[in-house]
């Protein structure tokens, strides 16, 4: 499904990964580890097309979407679902069309739109926040959000960089297991990065450590 090849990238002249080989098979849930600035996000960054390889190259789908410094696919063609640390939900987009925005994006008709929001928004447990502006929410409910809006889409591959990191121990621990409920009802590729050991030995059926 995924495969990073021998990829090399530095910033700075500082090698963040050399020569890293990882390859992700269609359906699996890995889970990436790893101290503060060990390159996790770069990876996620990586196989997203936000970040170009030096050298090495990227497939998806056995398809050549990075290499050598040159993207061959753009982001928005990868079909990937994201959560990334810094959340970018739209500011001036309420909670529902911040979740609704990628399937208006893609002509999905507004009642299939309407519908989708009401099921997302009780998978995160945010029935009622609807109409809620970004900037009204705490720091976790705009997590639940984030998470609402990418899996929306249904994407064949989901890449999360510590998407419960600020949620408190139930809510966590709720949203860990709705995580793996998801996965096996839509089958999804998952990438999750995470410090928690619970969350990489729930969401993991591999860990690997950077
Ligand atoms: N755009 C950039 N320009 C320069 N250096 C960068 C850039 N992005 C990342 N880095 C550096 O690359 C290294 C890896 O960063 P990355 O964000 O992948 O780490 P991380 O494993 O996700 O860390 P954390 O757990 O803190 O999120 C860090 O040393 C970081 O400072
Ligand atoms: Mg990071």
């Amino acid at each position: 499904m995924v495969e990073l090849a021998n990829v090399t990238l530095s910033y700075d002249g500082k090698e963040i990964l050399k020569d890293f080989n990882l390859k992700i098979a269609g359906g699996e849930r890995l889970v990436i580890l790893g101290r503060s600035g060990s390159g996790k996000t770069t990876i996620l960054r990586l196989i997203a097309g936000f970040t170009v390889p030096e050298r090495g190259r990227i497939m998806i789908d056995g398809k050549v979407v990075a290499e050598e410094g040159k993207i061959l696919v753009p982001p928005h063609r990868r079909e990937i679902g994201m959560v990334f640390q810094d959340l970018a939900l739209w500011p001036h987009m309420n909670v529902g069309e911040n979740i609704a925005f990628g399937l208006k994006i893609r002509k999905v008709p507004r009642k299939e739109r309407r519908k989708k929001v009401e099921e997302m928004l009780q998978v995160v447990g945010l029935e009622g926040y609807e109409k809620r502006r970004i900037d009204q929410l705490s720091g976790g409910q705009q997590q639940r959000v984030a998470l609402a809006r990418a899996l929306a889409l249904s994407p064949k591959l989901l890449l999360m960089d510590e998407p419960l990191s600020s949620l408190d121990p139930e809510l966590n621990s709720r949203l860990r297991q709705e995580i793996v409920r998801l996965h096996a009802l839509f089958g999804f590729t998952l990438v999750y990065v995470t410090h928690s050991k619970e969350e990489a030995e729930e969401i993991g059926e591999r860990r690997i450590v950077l």
